[in-house]
């Protein structure tokens, strides 16, 4: 299926000189817009509240193109000729300025009036703002608008429902555009592909077949430079609540009836409405002190800015139940944490063990796993029990294996494949109303604690994480699988 042309349009980034902007947005839009020729399409405006002329906004981008490997020539003249900046203050009048200056690059680049709003704004901004655009009738131009919502998009289920009405407010809900970003990585979007295009695996994915799903996002970073962000938000609002519960959802769902935006997203919020919300009992939280990660690394607490008794979680494991034919009994085990030993994201399918043991009497008893890897090392393996050439019957485990780099020549960047989205219209990838409300809903118990475990950064978070899969006969895996594998192995070593 060829993709819609991207009609010519106007792109607004309200925090225009956040660092999303910076590290993200205008590189994305740089490679999507310079690299295949639609340059001449689109302008961007960007709006923030610090005072800066077109020529420092522009300086600013420029340096970020450099940054992100742009060929110097190319990007002066696509910052020179397309990028353009307003301020806007506290006053009411600012944003009827700011519809004056739209209309004006509207006319100047001939762009016939589409509009995309960006809005990259802290929680603290984001209702002001979509209240005064609003009222001054920013998305009532002459031609389309789409807003696009950088998370988090509230921070329980009422703030977020107020932001929803404010959204509507503005525009319809299919011009608004919730980004979760892991929604845009290569990986992410394979796994519906991964499910639906291939009938070896969707005849199993179910109860009877599957023990348990595994979801991880382990990252090596701290919060450095975010800490007042992070201190009032804390690793279930920041990752669990929206990017590993997005892909919960896409193992979980049914196959839709067709690959429409509006098929996919009805069945992923049936599966949020089947989650049984966790309780305190089914997580364990945990913030990181000082240790070693790569380096030396401080500890949370003694971060500049962070109070020193904060109890905002840096790690979280969480035991979630999905109430429904497919999945009843399987348990899902959701991890996140900053400072933990190495930075990887994925998905362990453990598969139930054979009914009978033919071979030995103390069967190995391997489940075969499959192991998605979303990042870094794209790939996948299906881990599985072969018999050790020889006269003997010996059983091993061995990997099928299959690495992106393998077939693939790079990953498209997440960002730019959301904008690419958003400038062709397309809602698949991003997060409905009724979808939002539900990943909240499920987190209500267990958003904020003061129960928190100390581990020291370079671990994989406190032990008593261990509690939550142990009762399902489980262990957390590893990275890469080793230590589990090993312990099974020990005598492969
Ligand atoms: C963001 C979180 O949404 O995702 C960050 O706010 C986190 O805390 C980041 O580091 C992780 O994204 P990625 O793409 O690096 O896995």
């Amino acid at each position: 299926m060829s993709a819609p042309p991207i009609e010519p349009l106007l792109f607004i980034i309200f925090g225009g000189t956040g660092d999303l902007a910076r590290r993200k947005l205008i590189p994305a839009l740089w490679r999507l817009l310079v690299h295949d020729g639609l340059a001449d399409r689109v302008a961007v405006l960007g709006v923030g509240t610090r005072e800066r002329t077109d020529i420092e906004f522009r300086e600013m981008a420029r340096v970020s193109l450099l940054d992100s490997g742009a060929d110097p020539e190319d990007a002066d003249a696509w910052c020179a000729t397309r990028l353009h900046y307003q301020v806007v203050g506290d006053g009411p009048e600012s944003y009827g300025i700011l519809a004056d200056r739209i209309t004006e690059l509207e006319q100047h680049h001939a762009l016939g009036g589409n509009r995309a709003f960006y809005l990259a704004l802290p929680p603290s901004v984001l209702e002001p703002t979509l209240a005064g655009m609003g009222r001054a009738g920013l998305g009532d131009g002459p031609g389309w608008t789409r807003l696009v919502i950088e998370k988090p998009f509230g921070r329980d289920l009422a703030s977020a429902r107020r932001l929803n009405d404010l959204v509507h407010a503005c525009v319809d809900e299919s011009e608004a555009y919730r980004i979760d970003h892991y929604l845009g990585k290569e990986t992410v979007r394979n796994l519906l592909v991964f499910r639906f295009a291939n009938a070896l695996f969707e005849r199993t994915w179910n109860r009877d077949h599957i023990e348990s799903v595994e979801i991880t996002v382990a990252e090596t970073i701290g919060v450095g430079g975010r800490e007042r962000y992070y201190d009032e938000t804390g690793v279930v609002r920041d990752m669990i609540q929206n990017h590993l519960t997005q892909l919960l959802t896409l193992v979980a769902m049914e196959p839709p009836v067709e690959m429409g935006h509006d098929a996919i997203r009805s069945e992923k919020v049936k599966v949020l409405r089947s989650v049984v919300p966790p309780v305190p009992d089914d997580v364990v939280y945990g913030q990181y002190t000082a240790g070693f990660v790569g380096h030396e690394v401080h500890g949370y607490t003694d971060l500049p800015g962070i109070p020193v008794n904060s109890t905002t979680s840096t790690f979280a494991a969480v035991r979630l139940n999905i109430e429904n034919w497919r999945w009843q009994g399987v348990p899902f085990f959701l991890r996140a944490g900053k400072r933990l030993p190495e930075r990887s994201s994925r998905i362990l399918v453990r598969y139930r063990q054979p009914p009978v043991c033919l071979f030995h009497a103390d069967c190995p008893g391997h489940e075969n796993l499959l192991v998605l890897t979303l990042q870094p090392d794209e790939g996948f393996d299906l881990y599985f029990d072969v018999k050790v050439p020889g006269d003997e019957l010996l059983i091993t485990e061995v990997p099928l294996s299959v690495r992106y780099g393998d077939f693939a020549d790079g990953i498209t960047d997440a960002y730019q494949t959301l904008l690419r989205d958003v400038m062709e219209g397309d809602q698949t990838l991003f997060v409905r109303s009724d979808e939002v409300e539900e990943a909240w809903r499920i987190y209500a118990h267990i958003l904020d604690t003061d129960a928190v475990d100390l581990y020291p950064a370079g671990t994989w978070g406190p032990p008593a994480a261990n509690r939550l899969v142990e009762v399902s006969g489980n262990v957390w895996s590893e990275v890469g699988l080793e230590t589990e594998l090993l312990d099974r192995h020990p005598t492969d070593a």
